[in-house]
């Protein structure tokens, strides 16, 4: 366990399942306090009781209303009493060609995948300036990989590279870190995939939770602010 965590407050969009657990698991570990949020409450509580609900706090929220976000970080910060770390992971995968696309589509990928992390840090800003903290988006390897069926997913994940650098450079002035971190294959329920030991060459969500602690200990004048992380081997077959 590293010290410098101990008693650290996060706030993670999406903690429920896959990548957001992931993260959540690994900060609990290093003895942080952590709320975690999604908008199927069971589905949260149930997470937060497998992380030994000691430190956890459960919160349902969406993403997309920023309303709701606000009032989730709020919910954090008056729990916790402070807020050091804003993680916002959740995302979804909507994939067609274009001329297939409905409007449905394109409006729940954007709304979720690029307002919806517009919604989560403008909510955790004020907090996050008086811990001179630290803001992580997970973005993907389709923020700089276009391919086939993917203009809203792509379109999305390209916005939000762009975001996060942007509000890096906004927010290091306050003492705030931000970084994106662009995962390739994972090992997760996205786009209703079930994980299954076919999965084994994936990346795992516990090592994205591992990178995310490096990120968080890493020394303070040092900024990683763009991260591509894929599978060290190819999948078989
Ligand atoms: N898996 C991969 O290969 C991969 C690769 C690169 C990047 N990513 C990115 O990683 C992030 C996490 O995805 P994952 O792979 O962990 O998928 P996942 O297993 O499907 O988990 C998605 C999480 O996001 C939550 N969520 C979805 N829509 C939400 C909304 N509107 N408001 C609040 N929470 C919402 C879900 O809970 P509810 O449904 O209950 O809200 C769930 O907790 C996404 O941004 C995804 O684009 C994934």
């Amino acid at each position: 366990m590293n010290n410098t965590l101990t008693n650290k407050v996060a706030y993670i969009t999406g903690g429920s399942k896959g990548i957001g657990f992931g993260i959540a698991q690994a900060l609990v570990q290093q003895g942080m306090k952590v709320a975690i949020s999604g908008r199927d409450l069971k589905a949260v509580q149930d997470a937060a009781a497998q992380l030994g609900n000691k430190n956890v706090l459960a919160l349902q929220s969406d993403v997309r209303s920023a309303a709701l976000e606000r009032d989730a970080v709020q919910k954090s910060v008056d729990h916790f009493g402070s807020l050091d770390v804003v993680v916002a992971n959740a995302g979804i995968g909507v994939f067609s060609p274009i001329d297939a696309m409905t409007e449905e589509d394109w409006h729940s990928t954007i709304d979720t995948n690029l307002t919806g992390v517009f919604n989560t840090v403008k909510a955790g800003i004020e907090p996050l300036k008086k811990s001179e903290g630290y803001i992580i988006t997970i973005a993907s390897l389709a923020g700089t990989n276009f391919f086939e069926n993917g203009a809203a997913y792509n379109a999305s994940k390209f916005g939000l590279v762009g975001f996060t650098q942007a509000i890096m450079l906004d927010l290091r002035k306050y003492g705030i870190k931000v970084s994106t971190i662009m995962p390739g294959s994972v090992a997760t329920h996205f786009n209703n995939h079930t994980p299954s030991d076919a999965d084994a060459w994936k990346i795992q969500p516990e090592d994205i939770g591992e990178l995310v602690v490096d990120l968080l200990t890493m020394n303070p004048r040092t900024l990683p602010s763009k991260i591509e992380v894929r599978p060290s081997k190819p999948a078989k077959g």
